[in-house]
């Protein structure tokens, strides 16, 4: 029988995360949790060791804590097999534009904080010789829009970054996934109005990225395959188009 992986998953409160967890897990995959909220992730934690056999854990770790994450990383014991990241903040576009605090979280929050994660976990992987690194980014990435750019932004950074450490790593074993979901019906998009064809379930994302590490995928996963037509066209507009657009 081969040994039992594990899974670290960071992130354990989003909806996204705990579908994430839970496929893996009823895979057969051993789960280490984190979250900055502990009580909550306990929650879920939980909810996967009853609905499963296999060994869950959780603990606390805030991405925005970049002082902290060596020690984090030093303290994984055994180095996991493959981290998933979702943190992840949408934030509010209008409140960026002015208020300077609230924009540098959500470039923190998205593209600080997991780049810096996966990067440092991205170096241990490598010197042991295998491992999959996961990170959710968005469609939001591939071109700015008028209405949610600051998100975009730390998105396209996050991507970017995902993309020359697959293209460094790409020598080793060392998978490099970057998962863009498009729309998904979880907390962070509750009371939009989202189109069916473009819009995925948490267990649909969960179940793509179990999909791509499993299958050793390293590369650019749209969740739903429409999206990705979908996003080639829309930068493809050109700018002066693009700007009576108002997206
Ligand atoms: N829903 C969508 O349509 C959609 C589309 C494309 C991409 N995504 C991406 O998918 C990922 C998951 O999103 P979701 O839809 O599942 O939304 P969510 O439930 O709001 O998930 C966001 C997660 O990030 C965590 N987080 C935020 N700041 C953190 C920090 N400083 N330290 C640690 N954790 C922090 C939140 O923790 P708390 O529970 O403590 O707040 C929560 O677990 C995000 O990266 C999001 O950008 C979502």
């Amino acid at each position: 029988m081969s040994e039992q992986k594990t899974l670290l998953l960071i992130g354990a409160t989003s909806d996204i995360g705990h579908a994430t967890a839970t496929a893996f897990a009823k895979a057969g995959w051993r789960i280490h949790l984190t979250a900055r909220n502990l009580e909550a992730a306990e929650r879920n934690r939980a909810d996967i060791a009853v609905r499963t056999s296999v060994p869950v854990t959780a603990e606390v770790l805030n991405i925005l804590d970049t002082e902290k994450l060596e020690s984090f990383v030093g303290g994984l014991v055994p180095l996991p097999d493959a981290v998933v990241c979702v943190v992840g903040e949408l934030g509010d576009q209008q409140r960026a534009q002015t208020d300077i605090a609230h924009a540098a979280r959500v470039i923190r929050t998205n593209f600080e904080g997991p780049s810096l994660l996966l990067g440092i976990l991205a170096e241990r992987f490598i010197q042991r010789g295998h491992g999959s690194i996961v990170g959710v980014s968005s469609v939001a990435g591939d071109r700015g829009r008028g209405s949610n750019y600051v998100y975009g932004a730390a998105k396209a950074g996050f991507s970017a970054f995902l993309s020359g450490l697959r293209n460094r790593a790409s020598a080793s074993n060392v998978q490099v996934i970057t998962i863009k979901p498009g729309f998904v019906r979880t907390r962070m998009t509750s009371g939009m109005k989202l189109p069916p064809l473009l819009t995925a379930e948490p267990d649909e994302v969960g179940n793509a990225i179990l999909a791509a590490v499993e299958k050793s995928r390293s590369g650019v996963h749209y969740v739903r395959k429409i999206w990705r037509p979908v996003m080639t066209a829309i930068c493809l507009i050109p700018e002066p188009v693009f700007k009576k657009m108002r997206l």
